[in-house]
């Protein structure tokens, strides 16, 4: 789900800026962000394949520090400038450090939303089936390797599900999705409870409970901590310019620090429900086979439909999950391509169709790659991975520890710590000031030098991630 519409208008530096109506909106907004595919879809199978309770661990650790560091510094950044990332940085300078940190920031969105508009479209595609009544179908095995390779069929639902983000924002009808999808959210919260109650309490899921909640350290490597830094990037909206750009939006009276925690509780909640759907269910369904836990982008895909089938009302919990799960999705992949646009409006001056046309043209190249790669053309392989793995892996654990570090060495070598400083104490005292400043000067670059360095090896195939 996404973003609050910015409520009045106020003119500031020349440009029209919306205003959130207060810390409550802003936090709605960037939580709408956060909670999406990432949180239903991408932290159950990440926690799977690496380790269980030693990746959730480390998640929450780097989400309380480093996540925290990233969202308090962007969105300050933003608030700071009123501009989104590109103008954030430059109104720092014009060289050519100041294009790049800015740019990186604001091209990530444009590569995640065509892959992401394709997994849109397998929800889209398994919505469909229970409503067709095939909930039996969905659950047996191999069903989603036949759809996966099964290019048309993939490629047709990524159409669709990206034609309807491109007719919400064209239409205008963007705020009416957004007030539905608020409704939705809750009763995708409900449901998920309920749904992992059903699942850890299913005969063998103990084990899956204790897989994904103790910390087993023999599991941990460098790659735990690797993958968990791409999740959460993605999962909170980090590196990829949207929280500039909310920054942008709040007055000064809002307390960014309370408003970070609360969106990092709220986001990480949701992937935690997440996890205990999906994990206890690989145990008691599946027999917590490793080839299972291993299984990656298709492991919610392939779990849910079982634990539904399992519980005798597969069609109405289906249609029921799925319609909340599109709605997450759908919201998140607007304010994606909706950052996208703007940011081709803002900084090429172009006009608002032509700024959609570019992304039409950039979501069907790299949309059309991502959804043949796992059929059609399962031949071609870039460092070994398909072309979605590659997109993903590319955009969270390249671009993004980039455009992270390009932010954190803004405030390092030119903004300064007392600027940062003061403009979060605008609202209220910064509590955890010291703990700010040691992060981002020292952790933050210490993280995001193991993400780059382990994901060149990985290209390299020194190691695999
Ligand atoms: N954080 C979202 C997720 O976890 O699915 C992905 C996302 C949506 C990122 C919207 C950025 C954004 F603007």
């Amino acid at each position: 789900m996404d973003t609050k519409k910015p409520k009045q208008q106020k003119k500031h530096a020349g440009v029209m800026r919306g205003r959130f109506s207060g810390r409550i909106g802003y936090v709605l907004a960037v939580a709408g962000s956060a909670v999406g595919l990432g949180n239903i879809w991408r932290f159950p199978y990440l926690a799977a394949k690496y380790g269980g309770g030693i990746f959730l661990l480390v998640y929450l650790i780097l989400t309380v520090t480093f996540g925290y560091v990233l969202i308090v510094s962007e969105t300050t950044l933003g608030r700071m400038t009123k501009k989104s990332p590109v103008g954030a940085f430059h109104a720092f300078g014009k060289r050519l450090p100041f294009h790049f940190g800015g740019w990186i920031n604001a091209v990530v969105p444009m590569l995640i939303v065509p892959y992401y508009c394709v997994i849109g479209g397998w929800v889209l595609k398994y919505l469909f089936e229970y409503l067709r009544g095939s909930a039996g179908i969905l659950a047996k095995d191999g069903y989603f390797t036949e759809f996966m390779t099964s290019s048309g069929s993939v490629l047709f639902w990524f159409v669709l599900f990206s034609s309807l983000v491109f007719f919400v924002i064209l239409a205008g009808v963007r705020q009416g999705v957004e007030r539905v999808s608020k409704i939705m959210m809750p009763v995708l919260v409900v449901l998920a409870v309920f749904v992992a109650v059903y699942s850890v309490t299913r005969p063998g899921a103990f084990e899956g409970v204790k897989y994904f909640l103790i910390p087993k350290f023999e599991d941990f490597s460098w790659l735990t901590v690797v993958a968990a830094m791409g999740q959460m990037f993605y999962s909170l909206s980090i590196a990829m310019g949207i929280l500039y750009t909310y920054g942008s939006y709040i007055g000064k009276e809002v307390d960014i620090e309370k408003s970070t925690i609360q969106v990092e509780f709220f986001d990480a909640a949701i992937a935690f429900l997440a996890g205990l759907m999906i994990i206890p269910a690989v145990f008691a369904f599946s027999g917590g086979d490793m080839e299972t836990l291993q299984a990656g982008p298709s492991l919610t895909f392939i779990t849910l439909p079982k634990i539904f089938a399992s519980m005798g009302v597969g069609t109405i919990a289906g249609v029921a999950f799925f319609l909340m799960f599109l709605f997450a999705a759908l919201t998140s992949a607007i304010s994606l391509l909706e950052t996208s646009v703007s940011t081709l409006e803002d900084e090429l001056h172009v006009s608002r169709p032509k700024g959609c046309l570019i992304m039409c043209a950039v979501m069907l190249v790299i949309g059309s790659l991502s959804s043949l790669g796992y059929g059609a053309l399962d031949f071609v392989s870039i460092f070994g991975m398909a072309f979605l793995d590659f997109f993903d892996f590319m955009t969270n654990s390249v671009m993004m520890p980039l455009a992270a570090l390009a932010t954190c060495m803004l405030i390092i070598r030119v903004v300064g710590f007392d600027k940062m400083d003061a403009e979060i104490e605008c609202s209220s005292a910064f509590r955890r000031k010291k703990l700010y400043h040691f992060f981002l000067r020292y952790l933050a670059p210490v993280c995001i030098a193991i993400i780059l360095v382990s994901s060149i090896a990985n290209v390299l195939g020194i190691i695999s991630l």
